[in-house]
């Protein structure tokens, strides 16, 4: 089956984020809720006044297109298809790599952002509060994974569902966190009296929830579920 805007449309926003989450860095980019009006279609969540609708079907389109690309032998490549070393290497190399690059970076931008323009926009001091307990927490959960789960899961250890479900649940709290500053920022848009900085670390906060997205949908949906025979 191809799958395309029309295949999903009409879904709910919340089940097409939970199965396609390479789609979200397209809603981020074109502020589509898909955090709290997550029952409503795919149809109605993109409807707006402006032709920009065109566009959103369009982006969507090749974004799946590219996400599912149908080789010679008709067989779909996507990352159910990886091994568990294999998945846990794209994991570690590609998501965690680039936690460990971003976390730093954005909040040193934001402290320089809080600085600067906390007198006109109060809401940065939440901004900052909220990015510091997430940054926090993914750090040691980057470490949990690293030293022990992975290690444990390729060396078939039984007995890891706690451990799991701890994992799981600090997921949960990075999800509400990065829904909190996307409210907070109002997806991320830069003020008018907004400088360099501003546009530079919203457009960081943006791909910071864009790569999350793939990186809690690798872990929860493909390779914790391996680890619970689900
Ligand atoms: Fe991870
Ligand atoms: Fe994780």
């Amino acid at each position: 089956m191809i799958i395309n805007y029309n295949s999903l449309s009409q879904k709910t926003i919340g089940q097409v984020v939970t199965e396609h989450p390479e789609l979200v860095k397209i809603f981020m980019q074109y502020e589509v809720d898909f955090c709290c009006g997550g029952d409503r279609s795919l149809e109605e969540a993109i409807n707006r006044d402006t032709d920009e609708i065109e566009a959103i079907k369009k982006a969507l389109t090749v974004t799946l297109a590219d996400a599912f690309q149908v080789p010679l032998n008709g067989r779909s490549i996507n990352l159910s298809s990886l091994s568990d070393a294999e998945l846990i290497e794209k994991i570690v190399k590609t998501h965690h790599a680039y936690l460990r690059e971003t976390l730093p970076e954005i909040s040193e931008l934001l402290f320089k952002l809080l600085n600067v323009h906390s007198e006109n926009h109060p809401e940065l001091f939440e901004v900052h509060r909220i990015f510091g307990g997430l940054k926090t927490e993914l750090e040691g959960h980057l470490i949990k994974e690293e030293k022990q789960l992975f290690p444990a899961l390729l060396a078939r250890q039984v007995g890891l569902e706690t451990l799991i479900l701890t994992l799981e649940s600090e997921h949960d709290g990075a999800g509400d966190a990065l829904h909190k500053l996307t409210e907070l920022t109002n997806h991320f848009k830069v003020p008018k009296d907004g400088c360099k900085t501003y546009e530079l670390v919203y457009e960081k906060l943006k791909n910071l929830v864009a790569d999350m997205y793939m990186h809690v949908h690798t872990e929860n949906n493909i390779l914790f579920k391996r680890v619970k025979g689900e």
